[in-house]
């Protein structure tokens, strides 16, 4: 099965991302965590990068599409692939659809998650996540166990440097103006499967896996 993601920071596609892949056994290809990964290793990707997610800016196309590029052209993605936060521009959805084509795959499932701007904030100023394992949690809606420690692997939790009220003003103005008109572009392809992400996680989980299984 080939899903991508869609939806504004903090929808919760990350956190729906973990659950279904595991559903699925499908490989997750986060471009923001391919970022920060590479931010934290300090390579040339990650340094020009930088300058752009910490900005809360979108990083350009032409890096981002190269990096999906070469995840997608990796042997584990033949069993299907789960992209979340790509794409995020017209000129990234054009891009994908020559990669699939090439390599003779296609979109099976487009999975939006709609959250209200108001909840949004409040979800990404509060979000922690594991330096270990990558777990999110929320210091409200989704606390481990003990403050500040991961309940899966005992790692310390943090908060992402873009985050902050500001920055998420910025991102989320990305995603209006560049990412929320390929909603259209989708649904004019019949790939569209709407979901309310403002209900529990387990509830999301479960309306995300019946679009996907093709009963909703
Ligand atoms: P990226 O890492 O993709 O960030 P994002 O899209 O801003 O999304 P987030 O990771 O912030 O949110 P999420 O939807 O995954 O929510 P989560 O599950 O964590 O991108 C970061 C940056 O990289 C971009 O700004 C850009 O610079 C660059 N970039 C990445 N891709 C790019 C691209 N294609 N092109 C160009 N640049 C790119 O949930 C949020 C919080 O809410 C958590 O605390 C969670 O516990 C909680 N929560 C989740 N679901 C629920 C629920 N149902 N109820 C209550 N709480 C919930
Ligand atoms: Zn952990």
């Amino acid at each position: 099965m080939n899903i991508l993601f869609m939806g504004p920071p903090g929808a919760g596609k990350g956190t729906q991302a973990e659950r279904i892949v595991e559903e699925f056994g499908i490989p997750h290809i986060s471009t923001g965590d391919a970022f920060r990964l590479a931010m934290k290793q300090g390579t040339p990707l990650g340094l020009k990068a930088k300058e752009f997610v910490d900005q809360g800016l979108l990083v350009p196309d032409e890096i981002t599409n190269g990096i999906v590029k070469e995840r997608l052209a990796q042997d584990d993605c033949n069993k299907g692939f789960l992209l979340d936060g790509f794409p995020r521009t017209l000129q990234q959805a054009e891009a994908l659809d020559v990669m699939l084509t090439e390599l003779n795959r296609g979109i099976d499932h487009v999975v939006n998650l709609k959250v209200d701007r108001g909840l949004l904030l409040a979800r990404l100023t509060g979000r922690r996540i594991c330096k270990a394992c990558g777990s999110t949690y929320h210091v409200m809606f989704n606390a481990p166990k003990q403050e500040g420690v991961c309940d899966k692997c005992g790692g310390e939790l943090y908060q992402r440097s873009d985050d902050t009220e500001e920055k998420v003003g910025t991102r989320l103005d990305e995603y209006i103006s560049k990412t929320a008109p390929l909603l259209d572009y989708y649904n004019g392809k019949g790939l569209l499967c709407e979901v309310d992400g403002e209900k529990e996680i387990d509830t999301v989980t479960t309306e995300i896996v019946s679009c996907l299984r093709g009963s909703l």
